[in-house]
């Protein structure tokens, strides 16, 4: 471990040191003297006196340096039948001209814009528009209901809201007008304006709010870059978390740069030139990060894929994607291989397909179960790397760095703590665990640069979210261990965070749906195991007495209730109708003790439990999706 282990103590014994030389490759308008801010500890800021736009670092400064005629994005759409490709310069065009329309609708700096759009070049125009105003995008993913759309509308009070009519799902069109007029009507606040792409699969027609993108496009007057302090907030992004609130994740401008112009090369081993697929969705960190930002960044090539691993039209999909634009090194979720090794077992499907440039397969979003390590490496014959990473940190927390110093792989592990992440495995009480024994996964503050702020508007929730439950230290919600070797396992989240198909999704909020429902006494909903999604969730509910309401009906009622507030992707299906659930003997549902009997992993029962039956009696359901 020689190089990266020299590298990784100096980004924790030097941090200004190494941050610094990291800025470096950065434009700035102008150039950070400091990398940390610790003033207002527990909450840092990084490179302070820094002043620099993101957008002119992905765009601008690649075409002036000659890099104009390489292509910045490659749309593959298999879902619409096509494949289109913009080159820096005709982006940095349509992204100066999207900034001049929103310049026009009044956004300013530090003005917020929603981006409610599907996987287009136009979402990535929007977010990059944004971010050239020294605007801060919150892209919101389309697999959500309205309400779900309305509370981040109240949340960020966006400006202006940019969306596309509709996203194209293997199975049905869905219209967004419909979705956002439906949200609108639930938030209190309203935006000036709707700018909408209307795609010719469905697009209806706008109302008074509504600007059209094409209309507006074709009149723009390109806007220039507006400097913004390196402390400034780029974008903000929800994400699920204990509670139904989602949390607004905040990045800054500058430590973001930084960080992901580091992260690039360190650990993906990607650099200008390259070509680079991340297969997610625009609407996650992952594809803020690695669909967007970083790729542009370091003047690398990105793909972004508008279809899924299997159906789109078959499981041969990613190789041709791939083989197609000469793909250095794939990012996905686990799930998308297991949905192609379910399909093609064999896969048969890559004897079609030259992989001769492809490298590397990177995975994260989820557990890596060794399964679909062994299959992908097998069928690949390439490296399989896990790593692991949360919508907070923006960038992998553990990782192998490819560019570094690439380190033997161990199934079941992402690897090493990555350069400026000082993690601890933690007891209870805060005390250090030896190695081999599970505990709660910290990080020692401070974080390194281009991880989250603050939560939007609420220093104090992201003070008591994260940095309260272990003084000095971010809970990263994860449990596991570290081997003698140094190697991280991430066990699973210790909270009510559940990962579907690699999505994050609250428990807690498919909780208050349910309990909302007139026949419904109280009720849980736990994350199981599924075999292709990873983790499905399983509502279990107890009646109201006297309720006369057949359980089909009801389980049926529960799922549109939960389809329409959360969203399809929620994919909540299962419901059962039980006596009783455990709880403790002061009332208090034992969640953590299902969660570790639908996990498998029997922690025994507690001494508080008021009845060991009840416990007993929901094994059978627990286990169910194993
Ligand atoms: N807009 C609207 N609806 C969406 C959506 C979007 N952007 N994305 C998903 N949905 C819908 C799906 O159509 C599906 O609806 P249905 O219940 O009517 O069938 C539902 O949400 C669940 O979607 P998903 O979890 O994606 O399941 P799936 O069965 O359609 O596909 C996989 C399963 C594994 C193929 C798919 O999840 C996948 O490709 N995952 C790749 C990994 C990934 O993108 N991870 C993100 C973080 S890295
Ligand atoms: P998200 O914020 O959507 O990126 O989800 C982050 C969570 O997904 C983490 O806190 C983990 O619980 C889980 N996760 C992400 N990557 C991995 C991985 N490589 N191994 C295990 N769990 C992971």
């Amino acid at each position: 471990m020689g190089s990266y282990q020299e590298m990784y103590r100096r980004s924790l014994t030097e941090p200004e040191r190494f941050w610094l030389t990291a800025a470096e490759a950065i434009d700035w308008t102008r150039q950070p003297t400091r990398a940390l801010d610790d003033s207002r500890a527990p909450l840092y800021r990084w490179f302070p006196d820094g002043e620099l736009n993101t957008c002119h670092n992905a765009l601008d400064r690649h075409v002036e340096a000659g890099r104009g005629d390489q292509a910045a994005l490659i749309h593959d759409s298999p879902v619409t039948g096509t494949t289109t490709s913009l080159t820096y310069r005709e982006l940095l065009d349509q992204v100066a001209r999207f900034a001049g329309v929103l310049a026009g609708l009044g956004v300013a700096k530090g003005d917020r814009v929603i981006i409610y759009m599907p996987m287009v070049p136009a979402a990535v125009v929007a977010m990059l528009a944004c971010a050239r105003l020294g605007a801060i995008h919150s892209v919101v993913f389309g697999g959500f209901a309205p309400r779900e759309l309305a509370t981040r509308v109240d949340d960020a009070t966006p400006k202006v809201i940019v969306a596309a009519s509709c996203g194209i799902e293997p199975s049905r069109v869905v219209e967004y007008q419909p979705i956002i007029d439906e949200a609108l009507g639930l938030a209190a606040h309203q935006p000036d304006t709707v700018v909408i792409l209307r795609r010719p699969q469905a697009a209806r027609p706008l109302g008074p709010r509504d600007l059209d993108w094409d209309e507006a496009m074709s009149t723009a007057t390109p806007a220039a870059c507006v400097p913004v302090a390196a402390t400034d907030p780029l974008y903000i992004l929800y994400t699920s978390g204990t509670t139904g609130k989602p949390k607004g994740v905040v990045r800054d401008n500058g430590g973001h740069a930084v960080a992901l112009a580091w992260s690039l090369p360190a650990i993906y081993d990607i650099h200008a030139g390259d070509v680079f697929w991340t297969a997610s969705d625009v609407g996650w960190v992952v594809g803020h990060s690695y669909i967007v930002y970083a790729p542009l960044l370091v003047g690398a090539t990105s793909v972004i894929y508008e279809g899924k691993p299997v159906g789109t039209p078959d499981a041969g999909a990613f190789w041709r994607v791939a083989s197609e634009h000469g793909v250095k090194a794939l990012f996905t979720a686990p799930t998308a291989f297991r949905a192609i090794k379910r399909v093609d077992p064999e896969a048969k499907e890559l004897a079609n397909y030259d992989l001769s440039a492809f490298r590397t397969l990177f995975l994260a979003g989820e557990r890596l179960d060794p399964e679909t390590y062994h299959w992908a490496s097998e069928h690949l014959g390439v490296p399989v790397v896990d790593h692991w990473w949360q919508t907070e940190t923006g960038w992998p927390i553990v990782a192998n760095l490819r560019g570094v110093e690439p380190l033997p792989l161990r199934p079941g592990s992402p690897s090493v703590p990555v350069p400026g992440y000082d993690l601890h495995v933690v007891d209870q009480q805060g005390e250090e665990l030896p190695p081999a024994q599970e505990g709660a996964i910290v990080l020692r503050l401070p974080l390194p640069p281009g991880t989250l702020s603050t939560l939007w508007g609420d220093d104090d929730r992201y003070v008591e979210s994260y940095l309260s439950r272990y003084p000095g230290n971010y809970l990263t919600g994860d449990s596991g261990y570290v081997d003698e070797d140094g190697y991280v396992y991430v066990m699973g989240r210790t909270d009510d965070v559940i990962n579907v198909a690699g999505h994050r999704l609250s428990t807690g909020s498919m909780e208050a749906v349910l309990a909302a429902h007139p026949a419904v006494a109280e009720c849980a909903v736990i994350g199981v195991r599924d075999a292709l999604k990873g983790q499905l969730p399983v509502g279990l509910v107890v009646l109201k007495a006297g309720v006369t309401v057949t359980e089909e009906v009801l389980r049926e009622e529960l799922v549109a209730a939960v389809r329409n507030e959360i969203g399809p992707v929620a994919a909540f299906r299962t419901v059962s109708v039980v006596e009783a659930l455990p709880k403790t003997r002061s009332g208090k549902i034992l969640r953590k003790t299902m969660r570790a009997m639908a996990d498998g992993r029997d922690e025994g029962v507690p001494s508080t439990i008021e009845d060991p039956a009840v416990l007993e009696g929901l094994r059978g359901v627990l286990r169910g999706g194993s």
